[in-house]
């Protein structure tokens, strides 16, 4: 499901499968959520505490089947993750992704979910290719006023 969206490398879609076997082995660092439509698998999200933070999570990969995209399938395992998250305390989370073109409708996704654009590294995947970090303020702006 990984590979067929397109959208990532080879090296990628092994790192996403690693995550997942970490995550079958006992590893707790990595929580998996996944859509089923009926017995098939349609769509998955991963998360997990953010190392050597207080109430930080990353979310580390989010991916729907790419004939079922754009049918809310994917909305909703983002409200379930932030739902999860939110229930442990969790403050923060942290979304990373790519600025090329072809991530454009994912930037988009996100943004229209309440992720604030918080961050860019030039060239940071690639040349050309910047790390663009995307933030969810779990606490309904508390977050902000402390900060501050
Ligand atoms: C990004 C992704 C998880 C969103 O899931 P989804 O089920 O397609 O999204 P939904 O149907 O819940 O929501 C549709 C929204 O996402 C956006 N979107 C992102 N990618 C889309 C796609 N390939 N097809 C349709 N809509 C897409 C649309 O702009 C739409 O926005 P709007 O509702 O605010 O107008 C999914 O499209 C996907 O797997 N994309 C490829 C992998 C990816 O980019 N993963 C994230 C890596 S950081």
């Amino acid at each position: 499901m990984v590979a067929a969206t397109g959208l990532f490398r080879p090296d990628e879609v092994a790192t996403a499968g690693e995550l997942l076997d970490e995550a079958l082995a006992g590893d707790d660092e990595y929580r998996f959520v996944g859509a089923y439509a009926g017995e098939d698998l349609v769509g998955y999200a991963c998360w997990g505490p953010t190392p050597g933070t207080v109430g930080t999570a990353d979310l580390y990969w989010i991916v729907v089947d790419r004939d079922r995209q754009g049918s809310g399938i994917g909305t909703q395992l983002l409200a379930y993750v932030e739902a999860a998250l939110s229930a442990v305390g969790c403050r923060l989370i942290v979304v990373e992704t790519s600025s090329r073109v072809d991530y454009a409708p994912t930037r988009a996704f996100y943004e229209r979910r309440g992720y604030t654009r918080a961050a860019t590294i030039p060239g940071y995947y690639a040349p050309g290719d910047d790390l663009v970090v995307y933030l969810k303020d779990l606490t309904h702006g508390v977050l902000a006023r402390t900060a501050s």
